[in-house]
C-alpha cells in the first residue's frame, strides 16, 4: 500500500475506483478472450462486427511487508457469445492458499468454484451477498443478467494468481441461455486438468 496515504476513504463504486489513480485498471476485450468461450463461430461472428469489453477491473495489490489487505472491484458487461454468458477468465491462486470473498453490489451472476480434483461448485450473486471462498478453489464469474455484474473482492496480500490452468484446460462447467433462465452445462472442450 505504498502508493496510497493511510487511512483512506473512498466510494464502492466502479467510479470511485476509477478516480483513484494509483489503483491498477485493466479490461478484457473478446479478442483476448478467445480461450475462454466455447463457441469458436460465435467468437468469430461477433469479432467481424466489434471487439466488446467483456470486463474490466481495478485493484490493489498490498504490496507492503505487513498484514496488509489486497482488493478490486470487477465489472461484467452483460451479453454472450453463442449462448455462453459473458464471464472472467478465472484463475486459481497458485499455493492454494489465500481465501478471498466478493461482495456483489449490482446485477446478477454465478460464480463457479473449481477444485483440483476437477470438482464444481456454482454459488449465486446478486446485489448485498457476499460469497467466501478456500484459497484451494479456482473461481470464475459469470454475468447472468441484463446489466453489468458489479463485485468487489478482497484478498490477502501476495497471492500469486495461476490463469494459465484454467486457459489450458478450461472449466468443466458452461453456464448458458436456456430456455428458462442460466444452466449448466458440461463442456464439451474441457481437458483433464493433471
Ligand atoms: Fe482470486
Amino acid at each position: 500500500m505504498e502508493t496510497f496515504n493511510l487511512p483512506f476513504c473512498f466510494p464502492v463504486t466502479p467510479e470511485g475506483f476509477r478516480a483513484n489513480a494509483n489503483m491498477k485498471y485493466a479490461q478484457r476485450r473478446l479478442s483476448e478472450m478467445r480461450d475462454y468461450f466455447s463457441n469458436y463461430d460465435a467468437i468469430k461472428s461477433v469479432l467481424a462486427q466489434s471487439n466488446p469489453i467483456i470486463y474490466e477491473y481495478w485493484e490493489m495489490e498490498y504490496a507492503g511487508s505487513g498484514n496488509g489487505i489486497s482488493f478490486g472491484m470487477t465489472r461484467i458487461q452483460p451479453g454472450q457469445i453463442g449462448n455462453e454468458y459473458f464471464l472472467t477468465k478465472g484463475h486459481f491462486h497458485a499455493d492454494g492458499l489465500g481465501d478471498e470473498m466478493h461482495l456483489t453490489l449490482d446485477g446478477q451472476g454465478l460464480v463457479l468454484l473449481l477444485d483440483r480434483e476437477e470438482n464444481t461448485t456454482c454459488m449465486e450473486m446478486q446485489p448485498g451477498r457476499m460469497c467466501y471462498y478456500p484459497g484451494h478453489l479456482a473461481h470464475r464469474t459469470i454475468n447472468t443478467g441484463s446489466r453489468p455484474l458489479v463485485f468487489m473482492g478482497i484478498w490477502p496480500p501476495h497471492i500469486v494468481h495461476d490463469y494459465e490452468t484454467l486457459k489450458r484446460s478450461g472449466f468443466p462447467k458452461l453456464v448458458v441461455a436456456g430456455q428458462t433462465g442460466p444452466e449448466l452445462i458440461n463442456n464439451p472442450r474441457f481437458s483433464p486438468m493433471n
